[in-house]
């Protein structure tokens, strides 16, 4: 089918919602990011795109550390609460429990099934926005979400997000298994 050139430049559907905490002024923060990406295997790499006018990025970039925490769709509102208020006029930092591992300043959240803490190891700075990398020191689950000791995506029920309708959205059906299913289709062409 013949494609038109659309108004909207972000062609990333749908998006997997996270919250980002960081320590500023020696108080957890946290923000809702779908911007965010895993950038290298080993050493465990991920990046967070925040826009620089955001609260978070302050302590980030004074403790060059974050946590990224996974929540499961029970814990919807308060997500997108993060996204709400802003830590510059809201305090954030009872809006969960918290932990902290090895790196002891980024504040990691107990209700989400899925966390872990990251070193800040390169910025690049972007218009708008800045993307910050950082190193995975530390990933912690909650036993309930694995299966054979990897996250099991069905039981962590991610949140999912579509920048178009500005909606939330829930996994669907499992499809095939990956790198399998195409093998076949070599097979039959
Ligand atoms: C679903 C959703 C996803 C978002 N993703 C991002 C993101 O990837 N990067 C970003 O900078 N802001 C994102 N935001 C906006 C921030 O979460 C929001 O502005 C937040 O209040 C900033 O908090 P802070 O000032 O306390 O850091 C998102 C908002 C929503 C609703």
């Amino acid at each position: 089918m013949p494609k038109k050139k659309i108004f909207s430049k972000i062609p990333v559907y749908p998006m997997s919602v996270i919250i980002v905490g960081a320590d500023v002024e020696n108080k957890p923060n946290f923000l809702t990011v779908v911007w965010f990406s895993m950038v290298n295997f080993e050493p465990p790499t991920i990046a967070a795109v925040l826009n620089k006018g955001h609260y978070t990025n302050k302590g980030i970039r004074e403790n060059k550390t974050f946590s990224i925490n996974v929540p499961s769709t029970e814990l919807l509102a308060v997500t997108d609460y993060c996204s709400v208020v802003s830590g510059f006029d809201h305090d954030k930092s009872k809006l969960f429990d918290i932990s902290y591992g090895e790196l002891k300043n980024a504040p990691m959240i107990q209700e989400c099934p899925l966390t872990a803490e990251c070193r800040v190891v390169q910025t690049m700075q972007f218009a708008t926005h800045e993307l910050f990398i950082g190193e995975i020191v530390a990933t912690y689950a909650e036993d309930n979400i694995l299966t054979r000791e990897h996250p099991d995506i069905k039981k962590i029920k991610p949140i999912l997000y579509s920048m178009y309708d500005n909606y939330y959205w829930e996994l669907g059906k499992k499809l095939a298994h990956a790198m399998h299913v195409g093998k076949r289709f070599e097979q039959h062409n």
